[in-house]
């Protein structure tokens, strides 16, 4: 079995938002004539390793990096009580399946779905297929939360639409912040067709190149200017945008993310928490949850490096 390595000194963080937020909803929907699912669209192996700079205690030439394996996203959903219903876990990877594979053998008698392949096709077929509502004559529908944890650009926006559209899902969402700010460069010379696209892709918008560039007219000589493009937009500016973006399809509410950090310091991606479903009740009870959540994340101590 390979270790999955990914992640930084903040991922912990991340998880423990979504741990949190789950054993809340598994509560609060216990109580409520729904059936519960757990989508988690970008799986991983069930466990996650991390590498840690050693300590340098006899010095620095006896500082062995160490690695430490913690339950990644997949295997803390599995364990929540009270356990969630259903429990869809989506990877792409041929050895990460295959260690969710014996991850669901060691839990028989729960309702535990893999899929195999790219998570953009398997959540929207989910999305659109699945009878949110459910059937009229039991009024018992599905309420749920989504979990997008890419590495970085592989969420499109056409599935956060379908995400949105179900009116029945909870989404925490780790959006690539790093992505955005590689994708577009400050140095106009640096953006190409392909880096369009992708930014393209994941925001659903190409209205990004107005609002973050400034067109700046330069005189080149007495008689003609050129235009220039320069980046303007700063980190704040770009993650406002995105959080427009997500408000423009999620007609519950997009909370304020946390932001996390690589481990030398610049932003990584932002946690966003999205509600789908735009009625009081709901709206209110996940994002009381939520929030209490996110406020905890914003004023725990970024671990010393
Ligand atoms: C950051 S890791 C997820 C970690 C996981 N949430 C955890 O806590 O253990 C991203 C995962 O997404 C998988 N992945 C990348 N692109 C994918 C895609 N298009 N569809 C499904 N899985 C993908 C990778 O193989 C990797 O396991």
């Amino acid at each position: 079995m390979a270790a999955h390595v990914f992640g930084g000194p903040e991922t912990a963080k991340k998880l423990r938002c979504l741990q949190s937020y789950l054993r809340a909803f598994s509560i609060a929907l216990s109580k409520k004539d729904f059936s519960c699912v757990y989508i988690d669209a970008f799986a991983g192996s069930g466990t996650r390793t991390e590498v840690r700079p050693g300590l340098p205690l006899l010095g620095p030439e006896y500082a062995e990096p160490e690695e430490v394996t913690t339950p990644g996203s997949a295997r803390l959903a599995i364990e929540v009580e009270p356990p969630i219903q259903k429990i869809v876990l989506i990877e792409q990877d041929q050895a990460r399946y295959a260690e969710l594979e014996a991850l669901r053998a060691e839990f028989p008698n729960r309702q535990i779905v893999l899929r195999h392949g790219d998570a953009n096709a398997h959540v929207q077929r989910l999305c659109a297929e699945t009878n949110w509502r459910g059937p009229q004559a039991e009024r018992r529908g599905v309420r749920g939360v989504i979990f997008l944890d890419p590495y970085g650009m592989e969420v499109s926006w056409q599935t956060v639409t379908a995400i949105a559209k179900t009116k029945a899902l909870d989404c925490w969402y780790f959006f690539p912040l790093s992505g955005l700010y590689r994708n577009a460069p400050h140095n106009p010379a640096k953006l190409d067709a392909g880096k369009e696209a992708s930014l393209d892709r994941v925001l659903g918008a190409t209205d990004w190149r107005e609002r973050w560039y400034n067109h700046d007219m330069q005189p080149v000589d007495i008689f003609e200017t050129h235009a220039q493009a320069v980046r303007r937009a700063d980190i704040d500016a770009i993650e406002s945008y995105v959080k427009e973006r997500l408000q423009s399809v999620f007609e519950g509410a997009v909370l304020d993310p946390i932001r996390l950090h690589h481990r030398n310091g610049p932003p990584l991606a932002s946690l966003f928490f999205a509600i789908s479903n735009p009625s009081r009740d709901a709206v209110k009870l996940a994002s009381n949850i939520a929030s209490h959540i996110l406020n905890e994340g914003r004023s725990s101590h970024r671990r010393p490096r």
